[in-house]
Protein backbone atom coordinates (compact mmCIF):
# COMPACT_ATOMS: atom_id res chain seq x y z
CA UNK A 1 0.00 0.00 0.00
CA UNK A 2 1.39 3.55 -0.89
CA UNK A 3 1.13 5.18 2.35
CA UNK A 4 3.42 8.54 1.23
CA UNK A 5 1.18 11.90 1.63
CA UNK A 6 0.44 12.64 -2.14
CA UNK A 7 -1.58 9.73 -2.52
CA UNK A 8 -2.90 8.55 0.40
CA UNK A 9 -6.72 8.31 0.40
CA UNK A 10 -8.66 11.28 3.16
CA UNK A 11 -9.12 8.71 5.28
CA UNK A 12 -5.68 7.01 5.74
CA UNK A 13 -4.31 11.04 6.12
CA UNK A 14 -6.91 11.09 8.78
CA UNK A 15 -5.71 8.65 10.76
CA UNK A 16 -2.02 9.11 10.34
CA UNK A 17 -2.99 12.32 11.45
CA UNK A 18 -4.44 10.98 14.55
CA UNK A 19 -1.98 8.75 15.61
CA UNK A 20 0.58 11.76 15.15
CA UNK A 21 -1.89 13.05 17.94
CA UNK A 22 -1.60 9.85 20.06
CA UNK A 23 2.01 10.08 19.66
CA UNK A 24 1.96 13.95 20.99
CA UNK A 25 2.57 16.00 18.28
CA UNK A 26 1.19 19.42 18.57
CA UNK A 27 2.15 21.68 15.96
CA UNK A 28 2.92 21.04 12.30
CA UNK A 29 6.39 22.42 10.82
CA UNK A 30 6.88 21.12 8.17
CA UNK A 31 4.90 19.41 4.60
CA UNK A 32 7.44 16.52 4.65
CA UNK A 33 8.53 14.20 7.46
CA UNK A 34 12.15 14.16 8.26
CA UNK A 35 13.80 11.16 9.42
CA UNK A 36 16.10 12.85 12.00
CA UNK A 37 17.24 9.67 12.91
CA UNK A 38 18.97 9.15 9.44
CA UNK A 39 19.98 12.92 9.71
CA UNK A 40 21.61 12.48 12.97
CA UNK A 41 23.59 9.61 11.67
CA UNK A 42 24.65 11.49 8.55
CA UNK A 43 25.98 14.66 10.73
CA UNK A 44 28.05 12.38 13.04
CA UNK A 45 29.39 10.20 10.46
CA UNK A 46 30.68 13.78 8.51
CA UNK A 47 32.26 14.62 11.83
CA UNK A 48 34.04 11.24 12.27
CA UNK A 49 38.02 11.81 11.66
CA UNK A 50 38.94 8.93 9.60
CA UNK A 51 41.32 7.39 11.69
CA UNK A 52 44.58 4.65 11.34
CA UNK A 53 43.13 1.01 11.95
CA UNK A 54 43.54 0.94 16.25
CA UNK A 55 45.86 -1.53 17.20
CA UNK A 56 44.60 -4.39 19.45
CA UNK A 57 44.12 -3.28 23.22
CA UNK A 58 41.65 -4.32 25.88
CA UNK A 59 38.02 -3.15 25.06
CA UNK A 60 37.48 -0.08 27.21
CA UNK A 61 34.98 -0.63 30.25
CA UNK A 62 31.17 -0.86 29.09
CA UNK A 63 28.72 1.23 30.19
CA UNK A 64 27.44 1.00 33.74
CA UNK A 65 24.72 -1.39 34.01
CA UNK A 66 21.45 -0.14 36.04
CA UNK A 67 22.24 -1.87 39.15
CA UNK A 68 26.20 0.60 38.99
CA UNK A 69 26.12 3.76 40.58
CA UNK A 70 22.52 4.22 39.63
CA UNK A 71 22.05 6.11 42.94
CA UNK A 72 19.12 5.17 45.41
CA UNK A 73 16.63 2.45 44.72
CA UNK A 74 13.41 4.06 43.08
CA UNK A 75 11.52 2.49 45.80
CA UNK A 76 12.81 3.95 48.46
CA UNK A 77 13.27 7.11 47.29
CA UNK A 78 9.40 6.72 46.72
CA UNK A 79 8.68 5.72 50.39
CA UNK A 80 10.86 8.70 51.33
CA UNK A 81 9.42 11.56 49.53
CA UNK A 82 5.29 9.99 50.66
CA UNK A 83 6.37 9.98 54.00
CA UNK A 84 7.27 13.22 53.76
CA UNK A 85 4.22 14.57 52.47
CA UNK A 86 2.03 16.17 54.78
CA UNK A 87 -0.67 17.67 52.83
CA UNK A 88 -1.91 16.44 48.76
CA UNK A 89 -0.27 19.97 47.76
CA UNK A 90 2.79 18.77 49.21
CA UNK A 91 2.19 14.75 48.16
CA UNK A 92 1.54 16.40 44.83
CA UNK A 93 4.82 18.21 44.31
CA UNK A 94 6.79 15.24 45.20
CA UNK A 95 5.53 13.18 42.59
CA UNK A 96 5.79 15.63 40.03
CA UNK A 97 9.38 15.87 40.99
CA UNK A 98 9.55 11.87 41.26
CA UNK A 99 12.28 10.77 38.68
CA UNK A 100 12.12 6.98 39.12
CA UNK A 101 9.51 6.08 36.85
CA UNK A 102 10.04 6.35 33.24
CA UNK A 103 6.61 7.03 32.39
CA UNK A 104 6.99 10.47 33.70
CA UNK A 105 8.86 11.37 30.27
CA UNK A 106 6.26 10.41 27.88
CA UNK A 107 3.32 11.85 29.89
CA UNK A 108 1.86 15.24 29.14
CA UNK A 109 0.74 15.78 32.35
CA UNK A 110 0.36 14.88 35.75
CA UNK A 111 -2.92 13.00 36.85
CA UNK A 112 -2.90 13.47 40.43
CA UNK A 113 -7.03 13.23 41.51
CA UNK A 114 -10.14 15.08 40.94
CA UNK A 115 -13.33 15.33 43.27
CA UNK A 116 -13.90 16.32 46.73
CA UNK A 117 -10.59 15.25 49.52
CA UNK A 118 -13.01 15.75 52.09
CA UNK A 119 -15.78 12.53 50.16
CA UNK A 120 -16.16 9.61 52.45
CA UNK A 121 -15.28 7.76 49.61
CA UNK A 122 -12.21 6.99 47.46
CA UNK A 123 -12.28 5.63 43.88
CA UNK A 124 -8.53 4.09 42.62
CA UNK A 125 -8.46 3.24 39.11
CA UNK A 126 -5.58 2.04 36.66
CA UNK A 127 -3.74 4.72 34.97
CA UNK A 128 -4.81 7.73 32.70
CA UNK A 129 -5.61 7.23 29.35
CA UNK A 130 -5.28 9.79 26.02
CA UNK A 131 -7.91 12.09 26.95
CA UNK A 132 -7.35 11.97 31.00
CA UNK A 133 -2.91 12.70 29.78
CA UNK A 134 -4.05 16.07 27.56
CA UNK A 135 -6.49 17.49 30.48
CA UNK A 136 -4.35 16.28 33.80
CA UNK A 137 -7.46 14.46 35.72
CA UNK A 138 -8.66 11.32 36.18
CA UNK A 139 -11.87 9.30 34.18
CA UNK A 140 -12.49 12.31 32.10
CA UNK A 141 -12.82 9.95 29.01
CA UNK A 142 -15.57 7.35 27.61
CA UNK A 143 -14.74 4.99 31.05
CA UNK A 144 -14.60 8.47 33.25
CA UNK A 145 -18.22 9.16 31.64
CA UNK A 146 -19.87 5.76 32.41
CA UNK A 147 -18.05 5.66 35.99
CA UNK A 148 -19.85 9.45 36.67
CA UNK A 149 -23.19 8.09 35.38
CA UNK A 150 -22.71 4.80 37.29
CA UNK A 151 -22.00 6.77 40.93
CA UNK A 152 -24.50 9.52 39.88
CA UNK A 153 -27.29 6.28 40.03
CA UNK A 154 -26.30 6.06 44.30
CA UNK A 155 -26.23 10.02 44.41
CA UNK A 156 -22.71 10.33 44.06
CA UNK A 157 -20.52 13.13 42.65
CA UNK A 158 -17.15 14.23 42.21
CA UNK A 159 -18.73 17.90 42.66
CA UNK A 160 -20.71 17.44 45.67
CA UNK A 161 -19.51 19.88 48.59
CA UNK A 162 -21.13 17.58 51.53
CA UNK A 163 -18.58 14.39 52.05
CA UNK A 164 -21.57 11.86 52.01
CA UNK A 165 -22.05 12.52 48.65
CA UNK A 166 -19.03 13.19 46.96
CA UNK A 167 -16.72 11.36 45.61
CA UNK A 168 -12.61 11.39 45.16
CA UNK A 169 -10.80 9.98 42.81
CA UNK A 170 -7.20 8.52 41.98
CA UNK A 171 -5.64 6.52 39.65
CA UNK A 172 -2.41 3.39 40.85
CA UNK A 173 -0.45 5.51 38.47
CA UNK A 174 -0.18 9.02 37.51
CA UNK A 175 1.33 9.06 34.24
CA UNK A 176 0.07 7.34 31.63
CA UNK A 177 1.41 4.11 30.23
CA UNK A 178 2.05 4.26 25.95
CA UNK A 179 -0.38 2.93 24.01
CA UNK A 180 -2.43 2.62 27.25
CA UNK A 181 -0.45 -0.86 27.76
CA UNK A 182 -0.97 -2.26 31.08
CA UNK A 183 1.41 -0.48 33.77
CA UNK A 184 4.13 -2.96 34.76
CA UNK A 185 4.56 -4.64 38.22
CA UNK A 186 7.96 -2.28 38.46
CA UNK A 187 5.35 0.84 37.42
CA UNK A 188 3.17 -0.08 39.98
CA UNK A 189 6.01 -1.13 42.85
CA UNK A 190 7.44 2.47 42.21
CA UNK A 191 4.19 4.24 42.56
CA UNK A 192 2.51 2.43 45.29
CA UNK A 193 4.07 4.10 48.00
CA UNK A 194 2.58 7.34 47.00
CA UNK A 195 -1.01 5.53 46.58
CA UNK A 196 -0.36 4.46 50.32
CA UNK A 197 -0.13 8.13 51.19
CA UNK A 198 -2.33 9.69 49.40
CA UNK A 199 -5.38 6.94 50.94
CA UNK A 200 -3.39 8.05 54.35
CA UNK A 201 -3.87 11.89 53.21
CA UNK A 202 -7.42 11.47 52.15
CA UNK A 203 -8.11 9.15 55.64
CA UNK A 204 -11.64 7.91 53.33
CA UNK A 205 -14.14 5.42 55.43
CA UNK A 206 -14.52 3.19 52.16
CA UNK A 207 -12.12 2.61 48.83
CA UNK A 208 -13.36 1.28 45.54
CA UNK A 209 -10.89 -0.43 43.64
CA UNK A 210 -11.63 -0.04 39.63
CA UNK A 211 -10.29 -3.58 38.09
CA UNK A 212 -7.48 -5.96 38.42
CA UNK A 213 -4.48 -3.27 38.40
CA UNK A 214 -5.82 -1.16 40.99
CA UNK A 215 -6.59 -4.87 42.89
CA UNK A 216 -2.92 -6.08 42.25
CA UNK A 217 -1.29 -2.95 43.57
CA UNK A 218 -3.45 -2.25 46.98
CA UNK A 219 -4.54 -6.15 48.07
CA UNK A 220 -1.95 -8.11 46.36
CA UNK A 221 -5.06 -10.17 44.20
CA UNK A 222 -5.90 -10.31 41.02
CA UNK A 223 -9.57 -11.49 39.57
CA UNK A 224 -11.65 -9.27 39.54
CA UNK A 225 -14.68 -11.47 38.62
CA UNK A 226 -14.08 -13.33 41.77
CA UNK A 227 -12.70 -10.58 44.18
CA UNK A 228 -16.30 -7.86 43.67
CA UNK A 229 -19.42 -8.15 45.19
CA UNK A 230 -17.12 -8.93 48.10
CA UNK A 231 -15.29 -6.28 51.16
CA UNK A 232 -12.08 -6.75 51.54
CA UNK A 233 -9.41 -4.63 53.92
CA UNK A 234 -6.55 -2.49 53.21
CA UNK A 235 -5.12 -1.49 56.81
CA UNK A 236 -8.38 -1.21 58.74
CA UNK A 237 -10.32 0.26 56.10
CA UNK A 238 -12.96 -1.62 53.67
CA UNK A 239 -12.09 -2.02 50.38
CA UNK A 240 -14.62 -2.74 47.24
CA UNK A 241 -13.31 -3.90 44.08
CA UNK A 242 -15.67 -3.77 41.03
CA UNK A 243 -14.87 -3.80 37.39
CA UNK A 244 -13.24 -0.83 35.53
CA UNK A 245 -15.59 1.24 33.52
CA UNK A 246 -13.34 0.62 30.27
CA UNK A 247 -14.29 -3.71 30.97
CA UNK A 248 -18.13 -2.18 31.65
CA UNK A 249 -18.00 -0.32 27.79
CA UNK A 250 -16.65 -3.84 26.52
CA UNK A 251 -18.97 -6.02 28.28
CA UNK A 252 -22.52 -4.21 28.96
CA UNK A 253 -23.84 -7.26 30.54
CA UNK A 254 -21.19 -7.01 33.27
CA UNK A 255 -23.04 -3.79 34.33
CA UNK A 256 -26.03 -6.27 36.12
CA UNK A 257 -22.76 -7.22 38.76
CA UNK A 258 -21.55 -3.55 38.80
CA UNK A 259 -24.84 -2.16 39.85
CA UNK A 260 -25.56 -5.05 42.51
CA UNK A 261 -21.95 -3.39 44.00
CA UNK A 262 -22.85 -0.23 43.70
CA UNK A 263 -25.61 -0.93 46.11
CA UNK A 264 -23.98 -2.64 48.27
CA UNK A 265 -21.38 0.51 48.55
CA UNK A 266 -24.45 2.79 49.10
CA UNK A 267 -25.41 0.77 51.64
CA UNK A 268 -22.37 0.46 53.25
CA UNK A 269 -22.42 4.92 53.13
CA UNK A 270 -25.36 4.47 54.74
CA UNK A 271 -24.03 3.40 57.87
CA UNK A 272 -22.62 6.72 59.73
CA UNK A 273 -19.17 5.33 60.11
CA UNK A 274 -18.84 2.51 57.57
CA UNK A 275 -18.91 0.02 59.97
CA UNK A 276 -19.34 -3.66 59.56
N1 LIG B 1 -8.92 4.49 33.34
C1 LIG B 1 -8.36 4.58 34.56
O1 LIG B 1 -8.12 3.58 35.22
N2 LIG B 1 -8.09 5.79 35.03
C2 LIG B 1 -8.34 6.90 34.37
O2 LIG B 1 -8.07 7.98 34.87
C3 LIG B 1 -8.94 6.78 33.10
C4 LIG B 1 -9.22 5.57 32.60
Amino acid sequence: MDSSPDTMSPEAALAALEWQIELGADEAIGDRPINRYELAAKQARAKEPVKAPAPSAPSAPSAPGPEAGSGPDPVDEAERLAAAANTLEELRAAIAAFDGCELKKGARNLVFADGNPAARLMVIGEAPGREEDRIGRPFVGRAGHLLDRMFAAIGLSRSAPDPDRALYITNILPWRPPQNRDPTPGEIAVMRPFVLRHIELVDPDVIVLMGNIACQALLGRRGITRLRGHWHELGRRPVLPMFHPAYLLRNPSAKREAWADLLMLKSRLEKPHAED
